[in-house]
């Protein structure tokens, strides 16, 4: 069964490229997920393997190096990715739903014809918001960029940048004009041979394989042309690209908790005691159940979400409600696991106690959990008020 999930809405594409993602999650991430979180470090043969296996432009069209496909089907990948390992899964997801998107959508003819072949077949992406005193408050950014002639100066600093240490392009977004707030806030494409320094390697209590760093702008040159969407345009990008981006969390909470489901499930019906296999208690079986309806219903706020944003549909409010259910279900699922599993679920060894540590971070990144409560409850009181 390829096509996990009751809402039998996917494409023979979509199902294609899910059959492609196991295969590769299966093939070639699993040998590597223990090993890559013990170091602290994603092995670049797994970078290099997403470029080829085409899971690095999956919106893209052909035409700029992609593979021209459905935002779902950008979704399933990070879902099945996630199943077998969240940091891959969040390298993808950054790349795709975050720093391709904001190109493609908001990039001239030019800057896209530039910028999305490299993005699709071998240069890994960042996405550049939050600073060490600007994180919920992601507007207050302190990052300024000042005009000389065509070129634009940046000075500052970014914290907690996924990718970071493998990235060669990195969407930076600076204020031009604080004079006029958040509308000043700019976004602009540099490369790493422009001089962004990296001040810090974060180490992490889960998703250890992805890079999470402190970047430093020290009179970064960029070209005017590097300018995407326009001055002050940059908190709307922002924000509308993380609108979107939180169903890609979403589908990466998703498929952890589906993930440590399927590690600790069968484990229960081989470990006997008292003389029965331990799953078939009801105390055990009836968790299952409640667990498989946890990840059935953030399953459908996921792609129902992903499906409401392919159609051009409001989906900001349904994307916020997948995020934060996906994230506490990943968390809840994931607990659970290393308890049904007993004391070997306590060990590195199975991999189950990874998923639970990896979990943690869905409530954190792309807008904290209250983010998304704050985000839903703005579209209550428009409703009710
Ligand atoms: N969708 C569209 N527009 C929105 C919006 C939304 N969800 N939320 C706010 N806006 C717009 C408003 O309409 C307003 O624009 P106008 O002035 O043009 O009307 C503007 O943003 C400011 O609105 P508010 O004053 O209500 O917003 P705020 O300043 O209090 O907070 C926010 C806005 C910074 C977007 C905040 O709600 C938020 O989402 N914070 C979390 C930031 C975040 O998600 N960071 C993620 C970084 S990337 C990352 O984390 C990647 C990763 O780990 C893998
Ligand atoms: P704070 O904003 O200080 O929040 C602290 C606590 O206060 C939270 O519980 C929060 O919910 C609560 N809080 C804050 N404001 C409110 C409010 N108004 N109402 C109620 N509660 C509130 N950023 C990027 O730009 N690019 C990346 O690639 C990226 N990757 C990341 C990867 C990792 C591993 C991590 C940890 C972070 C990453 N981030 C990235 C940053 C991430 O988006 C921020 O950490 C997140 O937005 C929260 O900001 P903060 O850490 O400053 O927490």
């Amino acid at each position: 069964e390829i096509v996990p999930t009751s809402l039998n809405v996917f494409s023979d594409e979509e199902v294609m490229l899910r059959e492609t993602v196991q295969r590769f999650a299966n093939d070639v991430v699993a040998p590597k997920v223990r090993e890559m979180d013990e170091n602290e470090n994603m092995d670049p043969s797994i970078i290099k393997g997403l470029f080829e296996n085409g899971l690095m432009g999956i919106e893209t069209s052909p035409d700029q190096g992609g593979a021209g496909m459905s935002f779902t089907s950008a979704i399933i990948a990070i879902e099945e990715l996630a199943k077998v390992d969240p940091s891959v899964s969040v390298l993808c997801d950054v790349h795709n739903t975050l720093v391709n998107t904001v190109i493609r959508k908001y990039g001239t003819e030019q800057q896209k014809d530039k910028w999305l072949p490299q993005l699709s077949e071998s240069k890994l992406g960042s996405f550049c918001l939050s600073e060490t005193s600007s994180g919920s408050d992601a507007f207050a950014l302190k990052t300024r960029a000042k005009k000389d002639g065509n070129d634009w100066i940046i000075n500052g600093s970014k914290m907690w940048i996924t990718n970071s240490y493998e990235a060669e392009i990195f969407l930076i977004f600076a204020n031009v004009d604080p004079s006029k707030g958040y509308k000043g806030i700019t976004c602009f494409i540099a490369t790493k041979d422009m001089g962004i320094k990296i001040a810090k390697k974060e180490q992490k209590l889960g998703i250890r394989a992805s890079s999470t760093c402190t970047l430093d702008f020290d009179d970064l040159k960029i070209p005017e042309e590097n300018i995407i969407g326009g001055e002050g345009k940059g908190y709307k990008i922002a924000i509308e690209i993380l609108n979107e981006g939180r169903i890609g969390i979403a589908a990466q909470m998703l498929g952890l908790a589906q993930g440590a489901f399927d590690k600790s499930v069968p484990y229960t019906y081989q470990r006997k005691q008292f003389g029965a296999p331990v799953g078939t208690f009801q105390g055990m079986a009836f968790q299952f159940s409640q667990a498989a309806i946890e990840i059935e219903a953030a399953r459908l706020l996921t792609y129902n979400a992903a499906r409401l944003k392919e159609e051009g549909k409001d989906f900001t409010k349904e994307a916020a409600m997948a995020k934060y259910w996906a994230s506490v279900v990943a968390q809840n699922v994931s607990g659970k696991a290393i308890e049904w599993a007993g004391g070997v679920g306590f060990t590195r060894e199975t991999g189950i106690e990874k998923f639970w540590r990896d979990s943690k971070i869905g409530a954190i990144y792309e807008g904290t959990s209250n983010i998304q409560l704050q985000t839903i409850a703005k579209f209550i009181q428009k409703q009710y008020s």
